[in-house]
């Protein structure tokens, strides 16, 4: 396992758990190596020449860190993977006779464990073999198991910024101005709750509700006013409106 931070972590763990063996986990700070391998009852290293040859070598470090692992790595490792959603496959070809991509679509914390069985694990292989593989190693980590192009998973990538990422920023945003108000967030959890269970059954587009979509100008500018001491919000709350308004106009 190259890397010890997030996905290092969880998909660390989920292996342990399904009975495969982690032999090392590297990362450039020794203490962070260390403190993983022991979880997982593997060997540390913090020197990419001395992580022990596995049966697959897991890349789970930044995208921008992927290339310069994968050359170092490079002649011992003959099977590896990156675990990014947005970058190509393709980008490991010079690195290892057998590559691929293992994507868990999830949002992961060190902090915060998760169900791994329930989360989509996009995959892409080489060729037949590799892909065989990863779709078996994969399947027993989750019931959710999909082979996608790497533009197809660009594409997952690009959609869970907006349903996760971009979400979760508005929700700062929320918890904010319900801080300033005096009021605890958690006011907002069976909302949140609902909007998320009336997704599962109905598409997004018939679900929208708010003055945006009900066209309620006088609404929109009580909040624009009062946000006038906040002007980022409030260049959010507009683009955001302008853009549910264009869209059911249409
Ligand atoms: N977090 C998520 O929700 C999520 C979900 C799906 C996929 N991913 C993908 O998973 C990959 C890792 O993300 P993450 O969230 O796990 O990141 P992370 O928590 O920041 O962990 C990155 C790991 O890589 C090491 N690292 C950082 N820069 C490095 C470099 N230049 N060379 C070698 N090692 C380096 C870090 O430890 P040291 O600094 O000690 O070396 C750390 O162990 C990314 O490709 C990301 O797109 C993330």
């Amino acid at each position: 396992m190259i890397g010890s931070g997030n996905v290092a972590t969880h998909l660390g763990n989920a292996l342990r758990r399904a009975g495969f063996d982690v032999l090392s986990v590297y990362s450039r700070q020794a203490a962070k190596a260390q403190k993983l391998a022991d979880s997982l009852g593997a060997e540390a290293c913090s020197d990419l020449g001395k992580v022990q040859p596995a049966d697959l070598t897991i890349l789970a470090v930044p995208d921008t860190a992927v290339v310069w692992v994968a050359e170092k790595l490079s002649g011992s490792h003959k099977f590896m993977v990156h675990v990014s959603g947005s970058t190509e496959m393709n980008i490991l070809k010079p690195y290892a006779k057998f590559y691929g991509v293992f994507y868990p679509l999830q949002t992961f914390s060190v902090f915060r464990p998760v169900d791994f069985q329930k989360i989509p694990v996009c995959i892409e292989g080489n060729n037949t073999t590799t892909t065989d593989s990863l779709k078996q190693l994969a399947s027993s980590l989750t019931e959710d198991v999909r082979v996608m192009s790497s533009e197809q998973r660009l594409s997952v990538h690009m959609a869970a910024v907006f349903a996760s990422n971009f979400v979760n920023y508005l929700n700062i945003e929320a918890a904010d101005i319900l801080e300033k108000a005096g009021v605890s967030r958690d006011i907002l959890y069976p909302l949140l709750q609902e909007t998320l269970e009336k997704m599962k059954e109905h598409h997004p587009r018939e679900s929208q509700t708010g003055p945006a979509v009900r066209k309620d100008h006088g609404t929109m500018k009580k909040h624009i006013d009062a946000l006038n001491l906040a002007p980022d919000k409030q260049k959010v709350y507009r683009v955001i409106s302008e853009q549910i308004k264009r869209t059911f106009e249409e």
